[in-house]
């Protein structure tokens, strides 16, 4: 047990016997060979144990590849269109358990049951979607440049693939890496976040239920050291990481020394634009969702509200007021509109970016921008949704990445001004504008140097037959979702059949025909 962890669990388990989670490995469900665990609790209720799971070092990192190696070449070698069968059985399972995934989602990241519905129903669909490419995995053919000779080119899978997964989209970011992996033919090494396991078990159980080969998937529980072992382990050809950039470029770092294929899905400072004649109500509504949607804790997130100058009073107004509406709560109740925040960690960090705001950036406090305490709220991560107006280019509220229930506002005259401001930032993922305007919609969409752009629609919302991932530091380059993610999961192979009965002879000058 981590030690900090270990008084409180002893008592709690003769309280009301805390239940245990294993890895998977293998197709058995073992525990650690550290024999220690650590405890998943409600963010919205810390004494609510969710269970105890397995604190997996190197050694139990290397029985998971080793597992995975040794499904590999069966994996690679069944026809995609069977490997996909099993996949649409896995899409069925998660369908038809999408009620009970959901309550575990809420309970142990504590976002509010409808986003959590959501989130389970963006993996279902991704494996449905992306099962179908399992009759599709297209390669091309292409003439050659001599008589009786074929070229064309197929995909083949990378082979190993270390998954290290974050807390805020519990099962459909796990999907998004792992249901393509499995149709391109990889085996895979799950190191799930430390702060939501359990959704990570339910889609493994899942994949044991749909009749997965055993080693095909493999899970470790853990924290970092398990995500670095599964980075540096020379089995390992692919990893695919979405969280912190602090920690993607770390990975990066370690994955370009041994030559690993790497695929980084990192931070973001996203913004809606609001111009002058945008539907002012419409805007709001899409900025509260795109803030508080999650407590804020999207890499999509709209944390940054830039709004023409003939429109900003009333646009601050109309937010704050529905702001301070904002029903905060358990996610287990329907009437909550924003759950806590994940963590002790993540809750320290946020309310010091607030002391930032007021203090530093000096930036107008509007509403908000306390931790709440009393009554239900005493045993959780709870932060109140906290706008800031009067915000400036270059505040640090306005550049770093917040990742909590905060936003801010901020003030432009000219259209080219607000897109400056929008990519005038480290981060490229996602970014919206509202107007009625054609011209300056299709212009902005131009302009706006992210992976994602929405028009009269907030910052969050991708759907997964697009691809998703940004530019600058958001990303290495790569797509997830949509039918790019393919790129990421195989190699390209090209294929020449010379069936000319000589020797012909390539890229040299005198090719006779
Ligand atoms: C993330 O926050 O890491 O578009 C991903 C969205 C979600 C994905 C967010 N489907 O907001």
């Amino acid at each position: 047990m981590a030690k900090a962890k270990t008084a409180k669990s002893k008592k709690t388990a003769t309280k009301n016997a805390v239940k245990t989670y294993h890895n998977y490995i293998g197709g058995e469900w073992v525990k650690s060979s550290s024999g220690e665990w650590f405890e998943n609790v409600n963010p919205a209720d810390t004494t609510d144990i969710i269970g105890r799971f397995p604190k997996s070092n190197e050694d139990d990192v290397k029985k998971a590849v080793a597992a995975a190696k040794a499904a590999s070449v069966k994996w690679r070698r069944t026809p995609a269109p069977k490997r996909a069968e099993l996949l649409f059985k896995l899409a069925e399972h998660l369908r038809d358990n999408k009620e009970a995934y959901t309550r575990d989602m809420t309970r142990e990241m504590g976002k509010v049951l409808k986003e959590a519905g959501g989130d389970v129903q963006e993996a279902i669909d991704c494996t449905y979607y992306t099962a179908g490419e399992g009759r599709r995995l297209h390669g091309f053919t292409t003439p050659a440049e001599m008589p009786n000779k074929f070229a064309m080119c197929v995909r083949q899978p990378v082979g190993i693939c270390g998954l290290i997964t974050p807390f805020n989209f519990p099962m459909a970011i796990p999907s998004w890496k792992l249901i393509p992996a499995l149709v391109c033919g990889n085996t895979v090494v799950i190191k799930s976040g430390e702060d939501v396991p359990l959704s990570t078990i339910n889609l493994v159980k899942a994949c044991e239920a749909a009749g997965i080969p055993k080693g095909v998937v493999n899970v470790v529980n853990g924290f970092g050291d398990a995500g670095q072992a599964l980075v540096e382990h020379d089995d390992i050809r692919l990893i695919s990481f979405t969280g912190s950039t602090a920690t993607g470029a770390k990975i990066a770092e370690q994955c370009a020394r041994d030559n690993k294929i790497v695929s980084l899905e990192m931070g973001g400072k996203n913004a809606i634009i609001v111009m002058d004649d945008a539907d002012v109500d419409n805007a709001v509504e899409g900025s509260l969702w795109g803030a508080f949607g999650t407590s804020g804790q999207r890499c999509t997130a709209s944390s940054r509200l830039i709004v023409h100058k003939k429109v900003y009073k009333k646009f601050c107004e109309k937010l704050v007021e529905r702001v301070k509406k904002l029903k905060v709560g358990n996610g287990l109740d329907p009437k909550t509109e924003v759950g806590p925040v994940i963590n002790a960690k993540a809750m320290d960090k946020i309310l010091g970016y607030i002391e930032v705001g007021k203090n530093e950036d000096k930036a107008t406090l509007a509403c908000g921008g306390n931790r709440l305490t009393k009554g239900d709220f005493k045993n959780g991560y709870f932060i109140e949704p906290t706008v800031f107006t009067n915000v400036k280019r270059g505040m640090r509220i306005e550049q770093e990445e917040i990742f909590g229930p905060v936003t801010c506002v901020i003030q432009f005259e000219t259209l080219d001004e607000a897109i400056d401001i929008v990519n005038g930032v480290k981060y490229g993922l996602s970014s919206a504008i509202y107007t009625q305007d054609v011209n300056n919609s299709f212009y902005a969409m131009q302009e706006l140097y992210t992976g994602i752009c929405y028009v009269n629609s907030a910052t969050i919302g991708a759907e997964v037959h697009l691809p998703f991932g940004g530019t600058k530091g958001t990303g290495n380059g790569h797509r997830e979702a949509g039918t790019q993610v393919l790129d990421i999961f195989t190699e390209w192979k090209s294929l020449y059949i010379d069936y000319s009965g000589k020797l012909q002879k390539a890229q040299i000058d005198e090719v006779e025909i």
